[in-house]
């Protein structure tokens, strides 16, 4: 199991000190949620931000799109320091942005919400090397995991293994030590991970044990 903190549900007063906790946890890659307010009921941050924040990590970042026409602002993300770009099949546009990530060299993902059945990215799967699977309505860290998702993360490890494909099967949303096992035993190998990580008392044991999943 891959494991990418979100830093939504970190403390923005200290940044620097909660990304190098993210690194000295073992983590895998940063989980960077970007808002705009519209696509979602919340704001967040951009690029900006991101690129000052790449100077804080060594981990590879992964910036989860939740915005209207994200092919708008795939470029900015990458020169900003982005290595995987994830876009949401709900957005105007995403395949456009789809297109662009992979002309600028970056891995691609694409994010469907609760709601959305998998036949919306099945025909797009060869292109892709993340799927994330919602479990939350995106827009909050600190939601509870919605278990209905579950046979949909099975339905896309069926469809990997027969098809042999590369893509990641991620999960985003009220993963925690009670819910990751379950989301581990459907398929999942990634897991985006916010307040769990962010409050867990011990962090490198935390993520220890979503590893050993
Ligand atoms: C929800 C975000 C998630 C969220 C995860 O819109 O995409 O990445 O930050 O936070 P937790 O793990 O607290 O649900
Ligand atoms: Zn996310």
């Amino acid at each position: 199991m891959l494991v990418a903190p979100s830093v939504l549900a970190a403390d923005f007063s200290k940044l620097a000190e909660e990304l190098r906790s993210v690194e000295e946890a073992g983590a895998d890659l940063v989980h960077l949620d970007v808002m705009d307010g519209h696509f979602v009921p919340n704001l967040t941050f951009g690029p900006v931000v991101v690129k000052g924040m790449r100077k804080l990590s060594r981990l590879p970042f992964e910036a989860h799109l939740m915005i209207s026409e994200p092919a708008r602002y795939a470029r900015r993300f990458a020169e900003a320091g982005v290595q995987w770009l994830t876009f949401h099949v709900e957005s105007e546009g995403w395949s456009e942005a789809l297109e662009e990530a992979g002309r600028l060299g970056l891995k691609r993902g694409l994010a469907l919400n609760p709601e959305t059945p998998l036949s919306a990215v099945e025909p797009h799967l060869e292109e892709l090397d993340l799927v994330l699977v919602m479990s939350v309505h995106p827009g909050f860290s600190g939601q509870r995991f919605i278990p209905e998702v579950l046979p949909k993360i099975e339905r896309l490890r069926e469809i990997k293994e027969r098809e042999g494909l590369g893509f990641l099967i991620g999960v985003d949303g009220g993963i925690n030590p009670e819910t990751a096992p379950l989301v581990a035993r459907a398929g999942a190998e990634l897991v985006a991970v916010g307040s769990a990580f962010f409050k867990a008392p011990d962090r490198a044991e935390l993520v220890k044990f979503l590893k050993s999943l």
